[in-house]
């Protein structure tokens, strides 16, 4: 792969503190460090605006959700992991690219992507699922932090920004939110993987549990979400008929 604004001869620093949230400062989150970060430049998007209270409530909410749903990760993994390994050997994505995974659960997608030699951190509001996360995952960091709060971290802090079966569940408003600020963060790439379509009526009950978003997620194109923030389609990899991983890289980059 080659970026125009693709630093090669940087590698990744040590895991050490980069920066801190503006939000949450306890929070400190590695990189790729000194020569290699980003810093706001013009392909990247304007400051994005923040969530409403009712919005912050819903978070709440998943947050409790999630949490009580920690024992069906079990199953979750053993489904997740092999899409997650199959296409990231389709995408053979540079390993030297740090990768930060957003909402990253039991830290599945964190875990294949460690695998591959990536230096990964996983945020998640979900906190038993963090546990769970850093104890089959030590080679990543795990952070909890609400996808509301990412405006703490720099611009192009990360070679790729990854979000696994996270998008469907969220509001328009945060999952708006969440990739402005994605777009921001991710100095080449970034990679989801979700749904593509409507699912059998299982996975629809499902996420009906989860709330109210799934059925106007799967119903509008991916690239309409990805409007205006100056990242492209590079790859789709398909899963299955309903889901697919989705490859988006700055314009300048070609996979
Ligand atoms: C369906 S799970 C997917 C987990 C993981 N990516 C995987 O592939 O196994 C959705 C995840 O998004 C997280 N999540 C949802 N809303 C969030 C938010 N506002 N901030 C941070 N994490 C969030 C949930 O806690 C949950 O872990």
């Amino acid at each position: 792969m080659r970026c125009a604004h693709r630093d090669d001869t940087a590698k990744p620093g040590p895991l050490r503190p980069l920066f801190r949230s503006r939000r949450r400062t306890s929070l400190a989150f590695p990189g790729r460090a000194g020569k290699g970060r980003r810093r706001r430049s013009a392909c990247y998007p304007a400051a994005v605006p923040d969530l409403d209270a009712a919005a912050r409530r819903e978070v709440e909410r998943t947050r409790r959700l999630f949490n009580r749903a920690a024992p069906l990760f079990l199953l979750i993994e053993r489904w997740l992991e092999p899409q997650y390994r199959t296409a990231l050997a389709a995408l053979e994505l540079p390993p030297e690219f740090s990768a930060l995974d957003l909402g990253t659960g039991t830290g599945s997608l964190a875990k294949i992507l460690a695998e591959r030699g990536h230096t990964v951190t996983g945020i998640d509001v979900a906190e038993r699922l963090l546990r769970r996360a850093a104890r089959r995952v030590p080679a990543a960091r795990f952070r909890r932090m609400d996808l509301a709060d990412l405006a703490g971290v720099p611009d192009g802090a990360f070679d790729l920004v990854s979000v696994g079966y996270v998008l469907h569940g969220l509001s328009r408003e945060l999952r708006r939110l969440t990739l402005e600020h994605a777009a921001r963060i991710a100095a080449h790439a970034l990679l989801i993987f979700d749904y593509a379509a409507p699912g059998p009526w299982y996975v629809r009950l499902v996420e009906h549990f989860e709330g109210p978003h799934y059925p106007g997620f799967v119903r509008a194109p991916i690239e309409d979400a990805l409007a205006g923030l100056g990242l492209t389609l590079a790859r789709t990899v398909p899963i299955s008929p309903a889901s697919a991983c989705w490859l988006f890289a700055r314009e300048d980059c070609t996979f």
